[in-house]
């Protein structure tokens, strides 16, 4: 295995005719698979269940989409005794067989890839370009990843006369890898294989929301032929979670969700029973409360279609979702008519529609919280759009994208992740005034500027502090390698993901000096 030249896996191009006979043909294909059982995988085999789960379509909720097992604490006791059984053999197995492993991953979901989209389609309601990009995003981290371990795992020597010393990394041990739904390959599948490269065995527990995904991605490793160092762990959050957590036999937890549970995790990792020998390692990455920054000297066109993509793209169901619109008091009124006309364009429909640009939300849960939310918006500040859903409101779990104004910065909307369609527009007297309201949440996830003046963006540049700031464009669809991807403050612990520093979490560093 030697490392090549990292490539983004290039997007699915639908405006070509036979990438969208590709597609329909993978919908149709998939829909007629939809009374399948899934159930969990521990060291690699299927194991029996107990407990089943419905799996429902969000954009239809009368259609079922198969059945999953909800794992019990005992079944991910036995997945823990499985991975710590396998991880010396696996932590002593060369690096470079460890990276050709994750080559054969993403070589097995890029022939899989219709099939993939397909499912993040009708399971997570991704319109067909996001769903693609989720796919493509996960072949990217096991690319990435191989490339970047077997550039970092070289030893390094620091020798003199008379002395040898090396440097290099060991695993930590056995990893669980806690996943959301919202993107429910590429992040799941990134955090496995970051740990799984680095030479930890892993427990994979997707979100309920994803579990098909997930049992898709447990199929794509059983078909590159891993040895048994993984488990996949379907089941409830709250169920299986504090048995994982709170194991004296696991090392690293790898979690991304959001930040009650992140926090509750962090909390729980750190107690330290006298049987445990280790301290347990935590990456979290959390949620955002994302703003974007409209000067008076924005190009307008660009501002409007870049904060309507990031605030509305997947339902504002990513981390990096733009929920906050500052903008200069001298076009805001300009800029809230133009961006109301452009959120009229929206097609909202079933995102397996082909020209679906926003379906609905994830689950009933989201859309009663998002509603609730909209709700005490509507109590302190001015709802100046709501798209008309029509008979859609009763298919699925629409909400459709929602606007509000005059929003001031100590308001809940202002303030608590919404994780669903609704905006906040701002109006800020100065880039003093804006600055102050962007950087005034818990959160430094993403942030955006729009500007024409090399001085503005000098100054916004170093003084919106976030983890991933974008000028003049949208400020979601971070890419692997290209644009690391994570924040700070209450958006997280931990290095950016699809980055040059992430594979050091995932290991110890060791010394050893020898006298010669
Ligand atoms: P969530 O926190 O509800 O669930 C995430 C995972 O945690 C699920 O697998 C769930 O089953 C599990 N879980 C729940 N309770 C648990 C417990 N007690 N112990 C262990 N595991 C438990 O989050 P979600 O709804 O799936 O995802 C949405 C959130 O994720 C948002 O806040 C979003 O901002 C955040 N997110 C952050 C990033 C990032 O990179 N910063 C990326 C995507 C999503
Ligand atoms: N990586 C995802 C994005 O940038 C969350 O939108």
């Amino acid at each position: 295995e030697k490392p090549g030249k990292f490539k983004n896996e290039p997007l699915a191009e639908y405006h070509r005719e036979f990438n969208r006979d590709a597609m329909s043909h993978a919908l149709a294909e998939v829909a007629k698979q939809l009374d399948r059982d899934y159930v969990p995988f521990i060291g690699g085999q299927a194991v029996a269940a107990e407990k089943w789960q419905d799996a429902t379509n969000p954009s239809q909720s009368s259609q079922k989409l198969g059945r999953w097992a909800a794992s019990t604490p005992k079944q991910a006791e036995e997945a823990i005794a499985s991975a710590k059984k396998n991880y010396p053999a696996w932590r002593d197995t060369p690096a470079a067989k460890r990276a050709e492993y994750l080559r054969k991953i993403a070589d097995v979901m890029r022939k899989r890839r219709w099939e993939l989209s397909a499912w993040a389609v009708y399971e997570t309601a991704k319109p067909w370009r996001e769903a693609d990009a989720d796919i493509a995003e996960a072949i990217d981290f096991c690319d990435y990843y191989a490339e970047l371990f077997l550039k970092m795992v070289k030893p390094k020597r620091m020798d003199v006369p008379g002395e040898e010393n090396s440097y290099f990394y060991e695993p930590r041990g056995v990893a669980v890898v806690i996943a959301p739904w919202n993107f429910p390959l590429a992040i799941m599948c990134g955090m496995t294989v970051a740990a799984l490269v680095t030479g930890n065995t892993v427990i994979i527990k997707p979100a309920e929301q994803s579990t098909i995904i997930g049992a898709k991605f447990a199929e794509v490793l059983k078909e590159a032929e891993l040895p048994p160092v993984w488990s996949f762990l379907p089941g409830i959050g709250e169920e299986i979670g504090p048995t994982l957590v709170q194991s004296p036999d696991v090392d690293l937890i790898v979690f991304t969700g959001s930040q009650q549970v992140g926090l509750w995790i962090n909390e729980n990792a750190a107690k330290t029973p006298p049987v445990q020998h280790h301290v347990k390692r935590v990456i979290a990455e959390l949620g955002g409360k994302n703003a974007a920054i409209v000067d008076a000297d924005a190009d307008l066109d660009e501002a409007v279609k870049g904060v309507l993509d990031s605030a509305f793209g997947y339902s504002g169901q990513k981390c990096s979702a733009c929920s906050r619109a500052i903008v200069h008091e001298s076009i805001h009124d300009q800029f809230l008519h133009r961006l109301i006309e452009a959120a009229k364009s929206l097609t909202i429909s079933p995102a397996s529609d082909p020209g679906c640009s926003m379906g609905p939300v994830i689950d009933a849960d989201a859309k009663k919280r998002i509603l609730a939310m909209i709700a005490k918006g509507k109590s302190q500040s001015l709802l100046v759009y709501a798209a008309d859903l029509g008979a859609l409101a009763d298919q699925g779990h629409y909400v459709g994208p929602h606007i509000f104004a005059d929003v001031h910065e100590t308001d809940v909307i202002a303030q608590e992740e919404i994780f669903g369609p609704v905006l906040a527009v701002m109006k800020a007297k100065n880039l003093d005034h804006a600055l102050q309201i962007a950087n005034g949440t818990r959160y430094a996830l993403t942030g955006g500027i729009f500007s024409r003046s090399p001085s503005t963006l000098e100054r916004v540049k170093k003084e919106f502090r976030v983890g991933n700031l974008y000028v003049n464009r949208k400020i979601t669809g971070a890419l692997v390698e290209r644009q690391p991807f994570g924040g700070f403050k209450l958006s997280g612990i931990g290095s950016k993901a699809g980055g040059p520093d992430y594979l050091l979490q995932f290991v110890i560093p060791r010394v050893i000096t020898e006298n010669t």
